[in-house]
């Protein structure tokens, strides 16, 4: 009774205090996190496919995080990165430096992906002096100006704010769903043709700082670009003099089955904008690009004052550790494969399910559009019923997409699934 009505009044208090202009998705109210499970201030326990929208690879206060966190808190909180170096600062920048493709080996840390985003986009404008970016339909950049003025997933994204930033054009991403007129094998070179279009039609690519690029679309529903469309990207951008830029803000550390989902094309971007599971959960993003593209970007023009803060590094840098000790980039791989192959077999012949994918454990179950508003939430509800967190992305919200903790225990991870396959048999069986 008691715990009852402590999550009323905080959810009172939050309700009357904090925006509405949130999406809530749930109305629980969270008391604490550990590995794949959270607990309600109500007493409740739940067992979390979110992860923190892909942010908590390694689940929830794992305790090298904690204890990495704990120790620079008690010896250096913040003090600028404009005011000098720190150690932890320059030991992930080094680390990043390391782990990424090619020669990226210069870093600037901001504190989300979307600030990375806008950073990423100034750096390309600066370097370049060119003033023209282009993005994807479909594509999910963030919610900072730069990065909603090249996000085309949603236009309640864009709609109060319009006009945003100079000139922005979007092509079609090669995504099925998206693209229904178009035969499935034809769909990479009917992009590329698109593009071309753009170039002919509107924009000489002379004029185009940047193209940039989610290699496997987030928010937009779960898809990969084919290894071929961004290979052909790479060849386009550096025949016109344009920055490639990829956003691996969601794919990055492990969650596609490779460290980074460049690497599934064998491609290296002049820019990388990482964040979300680069910390685990302490606020922070990174633009990676080689030295010799980060000295065209005079001092001064770009700044932050908490980017790159000695707690949120110190947090990375545990988190990348544990990452690269348990092994979960390969984990994520096989684990991955394993639960696509799980999921086709308990799912794919009922009818309302169009595709079931995984790169890694980057995994969407896709549902007829005609369908999916209907059934998706249901879904939803039927999972949380059951004390399971999913969620949804697609531009018509129709892919239930899973970002599980990449160290998820199996039994746990057995648990999830069954609650998600009986959600989703109860739900389609029940229409
Ligand atoms: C691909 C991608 N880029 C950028 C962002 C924005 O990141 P943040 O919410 O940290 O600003 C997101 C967030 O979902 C994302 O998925």
């Amino acid at each position: 009774m008691k715990l009852k009505n402590k999550s009323i009044e905080i959810a009172e208090k939050s309700k009357k205090h904090l925006s509405p202009v949130m999406t809530r998705v749930t109305e629980m109210v969270i008391d604490r996190a550990k590995g794949a499970k959270f607990w309600t201030a109500d007493g409740e326990e739940y067992l979390d496919f979110v992860s923190g929208v892909a942010v908590n690879a390694v689940g929830h206060s794992h305790e090298q995080m904690v204890k990495a966190i704990k120790e620079q808190a008690e010896s250096l909180i913040h003090f600028g990165l404009n005011y000098g170096y720190y150690e932890t600062a320059a030991n992930l920048a080094e680390k990043i430096a390391q782990i990424t493709p090619g020669n990226l080996d210069t870093v600037f840390f901001s504190n989300s992906g979307g600030e990375a985003i806008d950073g990423a986009i100034k750096l390309a404008k600066a370097a370049t002096n060119r003033p023209a970016i282009i993005a994807f339909e479909g594509s999910f950049h963030g919610r900072t100006l730069g990065a909603t003025a090249i996000t085309a997933s949603s236009s309640k994204y864009r709609r109060h704010y319009e006009p945003i930033l100079g000139e922005v054009y979007h092509v079609p991403y090669p995504n099925p769903n998206q693209l229904k007129e178009v035969d499935e094998e034809k769909v990479v070179s009917y992009c590329l043709s698109q593009l071309q279009k753009l170039f002919d039609l509107r924009v000489d690519p002379s004029r185009v700082a940047a193209i940039i690029i989610e290699p496997v679309m987030g928010e937009g529903g779960y898809y990969p670009a084919p290894a071929e469309f961004l290979q052909e990207l790479r060849r386009i951008t550096e025949k016109h003099g344009i920055l490639l830029v990829f956003d691996e803000v969601q794919t990055g550390f492990g969650r596609t089955g490779k460290m980074f989902a460049a690497e599934h094309a064998n491609v290296t971007p002049d820019i990388l904008v990482l964040a979300k599971a680069l910390s685990g959960g302490m606020p922070l993003g990174a633009i990676v690009a080689n030295r010799e593209l980060h000295e065209k970007w005079s001092a001064g023009a770009h700044g932050s004052t908490f980017g790159g803060n000695p707690i949120s590094c110190a947090a990375a840098l545990a988190n990348i550790n544990i990452i690269e000790e348990e092994k979960l980039v390969e984990r994520s791989h096989q684990v991955g494969n394993r639960i696509v192959n799980r999921l086709r077999e308990t799912l794919e012949n009922l009818p309302g399910i169009i595709d079931i994918r995984g790169i890694g454990m980057m995994i969407g179950i896709e549902f007829d559009t005609r369908l999916a508003m209907e059934v998706v939430p249901k879904i939803k509800e039927e999972a949380l019923k059951n004390k399971l967190l999913i969620m949804n992305c697609g531009v018509q919200g129709q892919t239930i997409r899973l970002m599980l903790p990449l160290n998820i225990d199996e039994d746990e991870l057995d648990q999830g699934l069954t609650i998600l396959e009986q959600s989703i048999i109860t739900v389609l069986r029940g229409r």
